[in-house]
């Protein structure tokens, strides 16, 4: 990725926590080190080592895919969160991006508007597939769900396909959540996705939806190797944005970090 702000495009770059990089010799602080104090000691809260690494991780690509999509050097970058927490770049204004952590992975979508009036709200969910991991999960989420999704689970005879359906609705739903910036706040079970296929063979689904009165292009896929499901849900509003698969290493982003 050597090309500053592509524009109209949606990159998704996905980092993966490696704990045998972070745990050999001194990478772990050597890494947080690169990061603002403030961070830092946030990070440094967490009282769960493997939390340490996932926040870490999710910090260091916050601040690479930033960097690396706008040119812009790391003292120059500024997060700001609106009150209810979601992120956003508070100079640059031109990149939209949102975060997720999974258990083995974090995961970054950025969408790059060709000028200010195209910049479009995005937000990004992972869920591991291990996660709902029985009837009785997908019972707790009964509430969270929409008539449709829920007439769409009862009809599967097939456990396995139950699960993933629900870890499919639950993470569209987190993701245009998170794309408005409430959270999940916002009433769920309003949120219809039961036309959505589960995705297949790690490729990108792309549907357009009309969702609560929005325009939005959902993006969903299934990665075997991790075992997850990442969604991204940006509000399009005339924008036919391409996605951008991007898989990076953490020695990559604290290489790059550390000279820029
Ligand atoms: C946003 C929210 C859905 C995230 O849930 P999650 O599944 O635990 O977490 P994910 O890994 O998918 O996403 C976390 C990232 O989303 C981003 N984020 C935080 N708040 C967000 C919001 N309101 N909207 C969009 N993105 C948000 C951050 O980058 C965060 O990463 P960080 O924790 O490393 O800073 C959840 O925190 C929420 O509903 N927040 C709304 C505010 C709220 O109700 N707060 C009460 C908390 S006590």
């Amino acid at each position: 990725m050597d090309t500053h702000l592509l524009e109209n495009k949606i990159y998704l770059l996905s980092l993966d926590v490696d704990k045998t990089f972070l745990e050999e010799s001194d990478n772990f602080s050597k890494t947080l080190n690169l990061l603002p104090e403030n961070d830092r000691n946030k990070i440094q809260k967490y009282r769960n080592l493997d939390d340490q690494y996932r926040k870490l991780c999710s910090k260091l690509l916050q601040f690479y895919g930033i960097s690396k999509i706008t040119g812009m050097r790391l003292n120059k970058i500024i997060f700001k969160a609106n009150q209810l927490g979601k992120p956003y770049l508070d100079n640059g204004r031109r990149v939209e991006f949102n975060m997720s952590t999974g258990i083995s992975n974090v995961v970054m979508a950025l969408y790059a508007a060709p000028d200010f009036h195209k910049i479009r709200p995005i937000g990004v969910d992972i869920i591991d597939l291990d996660e709902i991991n029985s009837l009785e999960d997908i019972e707790l989420l009964h509430d969270s769900f929409h008539e449709k999704e829920i007439i769409l689970l009862e009809s599967l005879t097939n456990i396995e396909e139950a699960r993933q359906y629900a870890c499919l609705f639950w993470t569209l739903k987190e993701s245009y959540s998170k794309m408005l910036g409430s959270g999940l706040s916002t009433t769920l079970a309003d949120l219809d996705y039961s036309s959505v296929p589960l995705p297949k063979n790690n490729k990108v689904y792309a549907t357009s939806m009309h969702i609560k009165g929005r325009d939005c292009i959902v993006y969903i896929k299934q990665s075997t190797e991790s075992n997850c499901l990442i969604s991204v849900c940006i509000w399009s509003d005339n924008i036919n944005p391409e996605v951008s698969e991007l898989a990076i290493k953490i020695s990559e982003v604290s290489d790059y970090l550390r000279t820029h």
